[in-house]
């Protein structure tokens, strides 16, 4: 996983999108009120992990997630969560988070992303969820979109408009590496038969991933080097969202498109009053200034490590993150269940 060896960084001089406009920082330790929540997500659906039973362990997230997000202060507005696209548990479009203090904020959730490899004890499962200043994330019901994601030093050369091969060259020239060098990570489906064929006859490397492109999504746009440059594909547009939280935090760069499945999708997608070929800037994803995102690792992941559980010390794994100063933590937990017991907490899950 990553972590230990950067633990923290802080913004430099370059950083164009939060220096703009900074207008009044939402309190930052919400973005530690956030991990909280993603440790009690994943304690909760970690406990399901290898049970075969995805909507048993979505429902332990959701569940964990709804009721800790109820603690918060704050006046949340659920915009983009998961569940409609596969009938899962979910929080709902539209849903009311919070206890009704300030701030007004969005929120983009998805307590699992990689249920299937939770449900079935395979690495890469995390809980996320991300917020920023009301009306400010987008809002879909479209279930997909087309994503194209670099790190800092490729930002400002991806275009999704262009061919994947001149793509490819023009991020490996920002990175001053050969195409050859280059670590394209793509979701193996059907669908990305064509976009495999041509990253690989452009010469890059591939890693295709079953599931989760939020974690690779992040892992292409650190700037530390991760061994993967580049994300390619179509995945689901709450993940892209909640990806666009954390590479506005980092300063990746990120292009998407919607994606609609078919005709009836599509006339949705108009109806909502989008063009279906505007191609979203990480900014119009998530346009606020003041943006926090968290994750907690589930399973063991390259990212993060899962959930360890002891007798009564759970250990968890996360990151938090925060556009208004640029900066990463990377949090080791170590839960004592015995004395959450002891001080009456409630469930462990929700008192971490
Ligand atoms: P969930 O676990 O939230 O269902 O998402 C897993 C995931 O792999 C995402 O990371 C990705 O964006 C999406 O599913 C791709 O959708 P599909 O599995 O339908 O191709």
């Amino acid at each position: 996983m990553l972590g230990p060896a950067m633990t923290t960084f802080a913004s430099g001089s370059d950083l164009p999108d939060i220096a703009a406009d900074p207008g009044t920082p939402i309190d930052r330790n919400l973005g530690l009120e956030l991990v909280r929540v993603t440790e009690g997500a994943a304690m909760s659906a970690a406990r399901l992990m290898g049970r075969d039973d995805k909507i048993a362990a979505d429902r332990a997230a959701v569940e964990s997630m709804r009721r800790s997000l109820s603690h918060v202060d704050m006046a949340g507005v659920v915009k983009i969560g998961e569940g409609e696209k596969d009938k899962a548990p979910m929080l709902y479009i539209g849903e009311r988070l919070g206890n009704g203090n300030e701030p007004r904020v969005d929120v983009a959730v998805d307590p699992i992303d990689g249920t299937r490899l939770v449900a079935r004890g395979l690495p890469g499962g995390i809980a996320t969820v991300a917020l920023a200043e009301r009306d400010t994330l987008l809002q879909t019901h479209c279930a997909y979109m087309d994503k194209l994601i670099v790190g800092p030093r490729a930002r400002g050369v991806i275009d999704l408009r262009v061919p994947v091969a001149e793509n490819l060259k023009r991020i490996a020239a920002a990175e001053q590496r050969r195409v050859e060098d280059l670590t394209v990570v793509v979701l193996d489906r059907p669908r990305h038969d064509q976009l495999l064929r041509e990253i690989r006859a452009a010469g890059a490397r591939v890693k295709l991933i079953t599931d989760g492109d939020v974690a690779a999504g992040i892992m292409v746009a650190l700037p530390e080097r991760t061994g993967l440059d580049v994300l390619m594909g179509i995945g689901g547009a709450t993940e892209a969202v909640l990806t666009a939280c954390a590479v506005r935090c980092i300063h990746g760069d990120m292009q998407c498109r919607l994606w609609p499945r078919d005709e009836a999708e599509a006339e949705l997608v108009r109806r909502e009053g989008f063009d279906l070929d505007h191609i979203f800037e990480a900014n119009e994803l998530s346009s606020g200034e003041n943006i926090f995102f968290a994750a907690t690792g589930i399973t063991d992941g390259e990212m993060l490590d899962g959930v360890r559980f002891s007798g009564d010390r759970v250990e968890t794994h996360s990151v938090v993150m925060r556009s208004y100063s640029g900066t990463v933590r990377w949090i080791d937990a170590v839960h004592d269940l015995a004395q959450l017991r002891l001080r009456n907490l409630g469930s462990p899950e929700d008192q971490a």
